[in-house]
């Protein structure tokens, strides 16, 4: 009898506190909540909760608050996170492959680089990091990046000698050394400082990551130049992933694919009126850049698409440049 009631008990605390203890999924990012990934993260927890109620609680860090660049990816690996969404030029140490979106100049706008995502090759990238143990649920975007400094770069020569701040790529190291200006590996959340302080004097951005991050206030200019790229891919550890009860997996799956889409279309609808925040503010001049302007720093910068090429594959560059078709 005795030993019935503490069965009955212990099973009864059992169910409560399997009940009680939802899955943390921590999600973590290093921009704004305002920004295209930012609302993404807070979608995916806003879905993944509604779809599996009871069974997982996400919580969204932005800011760097938990991980930063450079950590999260440790992070990852140890089990501290389980979702973040590195910028595709962060991937440097797990393959040369995603290297491709870094190519200055390569992808005419932000729907060319979606179609070469979901083209068979761009697919095939998501799972090009398994080895490492690294799965990629999908990409994501932000958007072009634009240039600025605090004098105005017209022509490439004139960003001659200047710092710039660039993310953890050896192609964007190229593509600043092409035009003779000294790139300078920085975390996001050190870009403000250092822009402040003259650590650096220019960077690149999207108009999001330079509206939320207040950018503006601290450089004189800001180009028009959309030479380049900033977009996401959305990555888990995939033992953990592979590990989950597939009824969770599938519906964090769903969340995860339709967090995608709407933050996938405030990058499209977004973009513009983040500009144009930029612009009202009244602090950078934003200034746009003609055609000779355009096709100067195109020819300067081109030689980084041969240095690696033999790194990236030729055919993998091919594919990319269809895509703007
Ligand atoms: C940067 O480091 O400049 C950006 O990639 C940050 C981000 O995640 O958008």
């Amino acid at each position: 009898m005795k030993l019935k009631h503490l069965l009955a008990s212990s099973l009864l605390a059992w169910g409560l506190s399997a009940q009680a203890a939802p899955m943390v999924i921590k999600f973590s990012h290093v921009v704004a909540d305002s920004t295209p990934k930012g609302q993404a993260a807070l979608k995916f927890k806003e879905l993944a909760e509604k779809k599996l109620p009871g069974k997982v609680e996400v919580q969204v860090f932005p800011n760097s608050q938990l991980f930063g660049d450079g950590k999260e990816m440790e992070a990852l690996a140890l089990g501290d996170v389980q979702i973040i969404a590195p910028s595709l030029s962060k991937f440097g140490k797990y393959t040369k492959k995603l290297q491709v979106f870094d190519l200055p100049f390569l992808f005419k706008d932000i729907q060319a680089v979606d179609r070469f995502q979901h083209s068979k090759a761009g697919e095939a990238l998501l799972h090009s990091m398994e080895k490492k143990g690294i799965t990629g649920l999908g990409y994501l975007h932000n958007g072009m990046k634009q240039l600025s400094a605090n004098k105005p770069l017209g022509n490439p020569s004139d960003a001659k000698g200047l710092k710039f701040r660039i993310q953890q790529s050896d192609v964007l190291e190229a593509q600043f050394r092409a035009v003779g200006a000294n790139p300078q590996k920085l975390a996001f959340s050190e870009v403000y400082q250092a822009l402040q302080t003259g650590v650096v004097d220019g960077q690149e951005n999207t108009w999001s990551n330079i509206y939320s991050k207040k950018f503006y206030e601290v450089q004189q200019y800001i180009m028009e130049s959309n030479h380049g790229l900033v977009d996401y891919m959305v990555i888990v550890n995939s033992k953990w992933w592979n590990g989950l009860p597939a009824d969770i997996r599938k519906g964090l799956s769903e969340a995860m694919s339709e967090a995608i889409k709407f933050g996938n279309d405030a990058a499209f609808n977004e973009a513009a009126a983040f500009r144009e925040k930029v612009i009202a503010a009244h602090k950078a001049r934003v200034l746009p850049m003609n055609k000779d302007h355009l096709d100067a720093w195109r020819t300067a910068m081109k030689p980084v698409w041969k240095q690696f090429e033999g790194e990236i594959g030729p055919d993998l560059i091919q594919d990319a440049q269809k895509a703007n078709n």
